[in-house]
């Protein structure tokens, strides 16, 4: 056996050679991914500096845990749930509000409510009032009652709790039961959008790249009920200079809700409004769930794990 290889002998010594089986798919998928990196530093005739350099911007944003930033900057969080989409098609499971993406600035145990709540910690004096409410629904039209919806948002300058050390522990992030109708509504604010951390290995990738790293303003949602299907979305406020050309792709036609400024007070005096706000109406509608694991209330990362 000789040490001296050629590209293509390398290649197969790194993906073939072992003592054990290991994991049969994840050599598979490794030796793929490791063979398009070799055919790439072939063709591009990638230097050592570039890719050394490249490891480094690796090595920095795995310590800076933005990952999920460029994940989805990259598209392949809305590439995941376009091929979602695709097998639902090809499976005949259509209807129900549309998927959008998690992102990576989801917290599991927000503080649970029953039917309404304040989903903000107080007055935000430069932001516009909204109040957001609706049913949760199967399908069939049905009102899914006990169902959780799991709320979270930025804050008025665009960053997450939990993610930004100046906010409270779950600071506008609440789950929320909906009552014997299916019904639920909170009171928050209009948020602004995201930007990515300037000067971090996230942002130095999109300089590079030419690219903003904007999303328009969104609330997110997982709504979770037993028997059905566990929908991960957003809602995208209209009128946003971003809302077609969100950094993640994550904008869902679908999914840009209406806004009903100058909506009057009454009925809503539990949540705490004392002057008109907007309103935003909005039916999640959930899929049947198949198997118990489709309607588990995981988010991504959870699944993953557990
Ligand atoms: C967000 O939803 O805010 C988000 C999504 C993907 C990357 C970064 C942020
Ligand atoms: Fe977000």
């Amino acid at each position: 056996m000789t040490n001296e290889f050629t590209t293509a002998q390398l290649l197969e010594r790194v993906t073939e050679s072992r003592i054990a089986d290991g994991d049969a798919r994840v050599r598979r998928i490794a030796a793929r991914i490791i063979g398009d990196l070799f055919r790439a530093i072939d063709e591009l005739d990638v230097q050592p500096d570039e890719f050394w350099a490249g490891v480094d911007w690796l090595t920095r944003l795995g310590a800076s845990g933005q990952g999920g930033l460029i994940t989805a900057g990259l598209g392949f969080d809305r590439l995941l749930d376009i091929r979602a989409d695709e097998a639902d098609r090809r499976a005949g499971r259509e209807g129900g509000t549309p998927r959008a993406i998690e992102g990576p600035l989801y917290v599991a145990g927000a503080p649970l409510a029953k039917y309404e709540t304040r989903v903000d910690e107080g007055d935000t004096p430069h932001a516009e009032v909204l109040v957001m409410e609706g049913r949760v629904l199967d399908t069939e039209g049905r009102p899914v009652s006990g169902a959780i919806v799991d709320v979270w948002h930025a804050n008025e300058h665009g960053r997450y709790s939990h993610f930004d050390p100046e906010q409270a522990e779950y600071a506008l992030r609440r789950r929320i039961q909906t009552d014997a109708q299916g019904r639920y509504r909170f009171r928050s604010f209009i948020p602004p959008g995201y930007a990515i951390p300037p000067g971090s290995p996230t942002a130095e990738l999109f300089e590079a790249l030419g690219r903003h790293g904007h999303r328009p303003a969104h609330i997110h949602f997982l709504v979770a009920a037993s028997g059905q299907r566990l929908l991960t979305t957003q809602i995208n406020i209209p009128g946003d200079t971003f809302l077609d050309d969100d950094f993640a792709f994550a904008t869902r036609d679908g999914l840009v809700v209406s806004l009903e400024p100058g909506t009057p007070v009454s009925g809503y005096e539990s949540l705490g409004v004392t002057r008109p706000f907007t309103r935003v109406r909005f039916d999640f509608v959930l899929q049947p769930a198949l198997t118990e694991d489709e309607s588990k209330p995981l988010a991504r990362m959870a699944r993953v794990a557990s």
